[in-house]
């Protein structure tokens, strides 16, 4: 088999980025990343926050950007540095670094200096970059935060693994800026490319019913089901979501069908299928359920117990035999075998493309913030994928996708 990756073309020639800076160590780098910006062509008018202006000076940034940097609601001589205006100029905001300060703030829609007021003015995609210490970073409110500013539409471009200021070594240093480019021309490329598509997407674990208390699920959190819808609706499509039981929630742009057993996956799936262009079925349906549902609650008798399991019903194969004018996506979640048993898979199910997990990659599969891919196609060609945060493996599925349509 070949394995091979997706080449990209780039393009940020003639857009306006507004970039807002935040009182990060990171706030160094901004420098390099208006250098970068204007390099490929695109006009930058940069805010920073009050504080941002002791870790770099706002002239270096005015001076690249060739434009004047705004800190405050006045200018000195008194005039309004009217910030709705500054938030519809732009056709894409980038907050980078951003601290957890501000980031607590995008989540609570605090708005007491101008970046936040143009934040919560903005029309356009805003794309956060978060840059702080690896304990802060790990916080539960930074998570939290985190969660909260996706589920509001907003973009994070996830902080990188390395050294950081401190001298301590983990997860929290703002993405370098030439992955921050890249990462905004990979958008750009591909924006509103799903518009007018219907795109059904299963997610999370499914629930089936022992007795009233009592069920067999898995450990399946949704996450990847869920920044796949996310991205889909980013790019415009009209995203139906038959989600499984999970706390988490795709962002607004979302239209989230809860279920909780296969069964109801089933019949959901089938129905919004029926007028899909694309489905990506990421559930982790389980593949038995109980024979007999017990209306009372079993009681505790005999040392051992047994429940007889019966088959639930494929959704992958039934939406494979219903195929019609859609683009059929299975996921394959492997302990062993990985590659071997998703090739399979694509001919028994009639699907298009096969997105393939190990369990036993580190870092891969259910309830982590991250993933580890192949993506095979029918023709059993294998591309791979690194490590990297479901959001970014999401991407990666939503550009595989779109070649694949071009095609
Ligand atoms: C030397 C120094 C470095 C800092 N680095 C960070 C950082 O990397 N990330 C962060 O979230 N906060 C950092 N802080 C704390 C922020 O500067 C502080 O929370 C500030 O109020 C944030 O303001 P802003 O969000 O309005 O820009 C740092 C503070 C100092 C003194």
């Amino acid at each position: 088999m070949a394995h091979s990756t997706l080449p990209f073309l780039f393009m940020l020639n003639g857009k306006k980025i507004l970039l807002g800076v935040t009182a990060g160590i990171a706030a160094y780098k901004a420098a390099t990343l208006v250098r970068l910006l204007v390099k490929k062509g695109a006009e930058i008018k940069v805010i920073m926050t009050p504080d941002a202006q002791t870790f770099v000076s706002p002239q270096t940034l005015s001076v690249l950007s060739k434009n004047k940097v705004e800190v405050d609601f006045f200018t000195p001589d008194k005039v309004w540095n009217n910030h709705v205006h500054l938030a519809l100029w732009a056709d894409a905001f980038v907050i980078a670094p951003c601290t957890a300060n501000t980031l607590a703030k995008m989540a609570t829609g605090l708005c007491d200096n101008l970046l936040m007021s143009v934040y919560l003015s903005a029309r356009c995609k805003v794309y956060v970059a978060p840059a702080m210490d690896v304990d802060m970073y790990q916080h539960p409110t930074a998570k939290n935060n985190i969660q909260k500013i996706i589920s509001y539409g907003n973009i994070v471009i996830p902080p990188e693994n390395g050294e950081l200021a401190s001298g301590l070594h983990g997860e929290g240093r703002m993405a370098e800026p030439e992955n921050i480019v890249s990462f905004l021309e990979k958008e750009f490329e591909n924006h509103g490319s799903f518009k007018g598509k219907k795109v059904l997407i299963s997610a999370g674990p499914t629930y089936e019913e022992i007795d009233p208390v009592r069920f067999i699920g898995n450990r399946s959190s949704g996450k990847m089901g869920i920044a796949i819808a996310n991205a889909f609706a980013h790019e415009g499509a009209d995203v139906t979501l038959v989600l499984g039981p999970t706390h988490l929630a795709p962002n607004s742009a979302v239209k989230c069908i809860r279920v909780e057993s296969s069964n109801e996956m089933y019949a959901n799936c089938t129905e919004a299928f029926k007028t899909s262009d694309i489905a990506i079925m990421s559930a982790a349906v389980a593949d038995y359920k109980a024979a007999d549902y017990s209306s009372q609650k079993i009681k505790k008798k005999e040392d051992t117990f047994q429940i007889n399991l019966t088959k639930t019903t494929d959704i992958l194969a039934e939406l494979g035999k219903q195929k019609k004018q859609q683009c059929l996506v299975g996921f394959a979640l492997e302990t062993e075998n990985v590659i071997e048993y998703a090739t399979k898979k694509i001919k028994a199910k009639n699907l298009d493309f096969i997105i393939a997990n190990s369990l036993q990659d580190k870092g891969a599969g259910f309830a982590t913030d991250t993933n580890k891919i192949s993506i095979i196609d029918k023709g059993d060609k294998v591309f791979d994928y690194d490590l990297k945060s479901k959001e970014e493996v999401a991407k990666d599925i939503l550009n595989f996708t779109l070649n694949y349509l071009k095609k």
